[in-house]
């Protein structure tokens, strides 16, 4: 997908990954829409801040109105509650589950008929190493992540005819505030993963595998 000519919608936009992928396709020539919980406090020159919060579907549904020029959706918006399935708090697991799993088919929804009939584009969305790894302090946001993997291959092919692209990616730890916690493991810089993320959208990859972990734990699969 060329994203020079894009007009590109990313969720969670207002730090994180999610500031940095906006950042860079703000840098490549883009448009930008910001979707966050709250506008009034984004600081990103450039971007057009939208109210978003994708547990809410009316939300989700005026987003797509406002943003209706764009061709690319990033689904970035993401919790990790670190609940585990036994003894974790139920309605936290529940809400990993809105945000993670049922957040992004809410906005792939919303936001198709928009790209369709802007000619065509794309969504990428961003998964994790733990869609295919499931260690017991990330049972139930790893559940959620599986969940999108499940929702990105269904909809590529649902979409395919409709001139949509659908990209995954899978990362393993980020230098951000979700894992802030987690001391004295590497992490993976937010701006390296947001160029490759979009360096493998351009080229049109459907699964996006930035590092060698995640690379790894892939091909154990088979
Ligand atoms: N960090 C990692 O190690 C890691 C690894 C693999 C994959 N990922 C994935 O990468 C993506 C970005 O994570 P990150 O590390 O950048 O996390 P982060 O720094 O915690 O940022 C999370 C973003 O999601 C937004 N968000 C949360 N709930 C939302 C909702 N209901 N509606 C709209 N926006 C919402 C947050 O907005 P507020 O500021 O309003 O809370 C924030 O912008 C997530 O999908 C995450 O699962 C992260």
């Amino acid at each position: 997908m060329e994203l020079i000519n894009a007009t590109a919608f990313v969720t969670g936009a207002n730090r994180g990954l999610g500031r940095e992928i906006a950042t860079q396709l703000l840098g490549r020539g883009a448009k930008v829409y910001a979707g966050v919980r709250d506008p009034a406090a984004l600081d990103l020159p450039g971007a057009v801040p939208v109210q978003l919060d994708v547990t809410d579907a009316a939300s989700v549904q005026r987003a797509a109105e406002v943003a209706n020029d764009a061709t690319l959706v990033v689904n970035n918006a993401g919790i990790y509650t670190r609940e585990r399935f036994l003894d974790g708090d139920t309605d936290l697991i529940h809400r990993e589950m809105e945000v993670n799993y049922f957040g992004p088919l809410a906005v792939i929804r919303s936001f198709t008929p928009v790209i369709e009939a802007n000619g065509g584009g794309a969504f990428l969305n961003i998964l994790s190493v733990v869609s295919w790894f499931h260690p017991v302090d990330f049972g139930p946001y790893a559940a959620a992540k599986a969940a999108s993997w499940a929702l990105s291959n269904a909809t590529r092919e649902e979409l395919a005819p409709r001139g949509i692209a659908v990209s995954a990616v899978h990362v393993g730890f980020l230098d951000t505030e979700m894992v802030a916690h987690l001391e004295g493991i590497p992490k993976l810089s937010p701006g390296d993963v947001a160029r490759t993320a979009l360096d493998g959208l351009a080229k049109g990859e459907n699964e996006i595998l930035v590092d060698d972990f995640t690379r790894s734990i892939k091909a154990s699969l088979s």
